[in-house]
């Protein structure tokens, strides 16, 4: 059994109610065994343990550790070049349009060695560790052939059983379509249907199917096809939708209650109450917007007074998020898309959790579930969104284990 005591504030938000107001314990105690939680104490009802590890946080405020639902964390090379491009006024759709963006970081990709991507890929996870993460999904999506869409997944798989927190594989291998069969649209589909779909699902490579459905990527008929093989093989389905324009993917989303809907910058209100209406997740993704130089938000607002379940993620990748920063995307939320602090706190634990289907296990702190927290270098738990430096992060707790502790 593991102790933490002398918590002066311990923040969380409950499995099952929207209500975005947290419960604040003061002065508490949490007995973990077997890597979850078992019972909050109040510090003075603590009775005396000897052999136990005791923790003693001094202190300092607890929450849940973060739950970063969105990543394209395995590439190779970057995209310093597009990030110049659009500082000179072409825009990431144009850049896409015209066969650069995505499909230079395939390139880059493919010809990057399995160990090499492999190495870089657990790097990154030890930076969203540092950043508080203690689950992380990464999709695939830069490989974009049957042989390299199945490596990133391995890879990613691999990077599952070698870390210390919880890793969801995604395949996104509807990102794009790859360059040589941008002419021949329809085989580039048929091998996501007949191949790479089924040999995923046999080989439990990943739980969830993605598709990017945009102008130069995925067009509405052509996500159906996807979604349609994708769920007659009992994928969960993810969407990319109404990130630059309002397409009806947000539309699309519902039809198909995906599990989560990310992005949707672009969705308007006829969207966000159908989303609401077959229980979809938001996914928000506030410094993707930022770093392609938009200034249009997703309606973050109306989606939470409508009911609508959202989430905050980082969309950590080369080309439209450079960021392993999830905080900072959360202190977004609040100053750009006027979320209180509590809704983003609730945006990157539990409502996070649920874009995953982890609710049950992940995303707050209740008896049963996952001892997975962060003590922060602050008794105030708004600090961290006030101020969302890493370095307020003082220990990150997996499963009850201590995993990163910042000197
Ligand atoms: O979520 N929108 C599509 N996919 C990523 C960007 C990937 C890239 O530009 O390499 C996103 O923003
Ligand atoms: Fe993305």
């Amino acid at each position: 059994m593991t102790i933490i005591k002398n918590i002066s504030q311990l923040v969380t938000h409950s499995t099952d109610n929207l209500n975005p107001q947290p419960t604040i314990y003061n002065n508490l105690s949490l007995q973990i065994h077997e890597g979850k939680i078992l019972k909050l104490s109040p510090n003075s009802k603590l009775g005396r343990y000897k052999k136990e590890k005791i923790i003693d946080v001094k202190g300092k405020a607890v929450i849940p550790g973060l739950i970063e639902c969105h990543t394209h964390a395995i590439f190779g090379g970057n995209r310093i070049d597009d990030f110049e491009k659009r500082s000179n006024g072409i825009s990431y759709l144009e850049i896409l349009k015209a066969g650069g963006g995505i499909n230079y970081t395939v390139k880059c990709t493919r010809s990057t060695k399995e160990s090499e991507l492999l190495k870089t890929g657990l790097k990154r996870v030890k930076k969203f560790i540092s950043n508080g993460i203690t689950t992380l999904e990464i999709k695939s999506g830069y490989g974009l052939s049957f042989e390299d869409e199945l490596k990133l997944l391995r890879i990613i798989n691999t990077i599952k059983k070698k870390s210390d927190i919880e890793i969801i594989p995604t395949f996104l291998g509807a990102h794009t379509f790859p360059e040589e069969y941008r002419n021949e649209k329809g085989k580039y589909i048929d091998i996501i249907i007949k191949k790479m779909l089924p040999v995923i699902k046999r080989r439990k490579l990943s739980q969830f199917c993605d598709v990017f459905t945009e102008k130069g990527a995925f067009n509405l008929n052509q996500t159906k096809q996807i979604f349609n093989a994708a769920k007659r093989l009992g994928f969960k389905l993810k969407i990319h939708a109404d990130q630059l324009t309002n397409s009806g993917a947000a539309l699309l989303a519902a039809k198909y209650k995906c599990i989560s809907a990310e992005h949707l910058e672009k969705s308007d209100e006829k969207s966000i109450l159908a989303l609401k209406k077959a229980g979809v997740t938001a996914v928000l993704l506030p410094y993707a917007t930022i770093f392609t130089g938009h200034n249009e938000f997703a309606k973050a607002r109306m989606m939470i007074d409508n009911g609508l379940r959202v989430a905050i993620s980082t969309d950590f990748n080369p080309g439209s998020s450079y960021t392993f920063n999830l905080l900072f995307c959360a202190m977004l939320g609040i100053t750009q898309m006027r979320m209180t602090i509590n809704e983003a706190l609730m945006a990157i634990t539990i409502n996070a959790a649920y874009a995953l289907g982890l609710q049950e296990r992940k995303g707050t702190i209740e008896v049963g579930k996952d001892a997975d927290l962060l003590v922060l270098n602050t008794n105030d738990y708004r600090e961290i969104f006030y101020n969302p430096d890493p370095s307020l992060i003082k220990l990150v707790i997996s499963k009850g284990k201590i995993i990163f502790e910042n000197s």
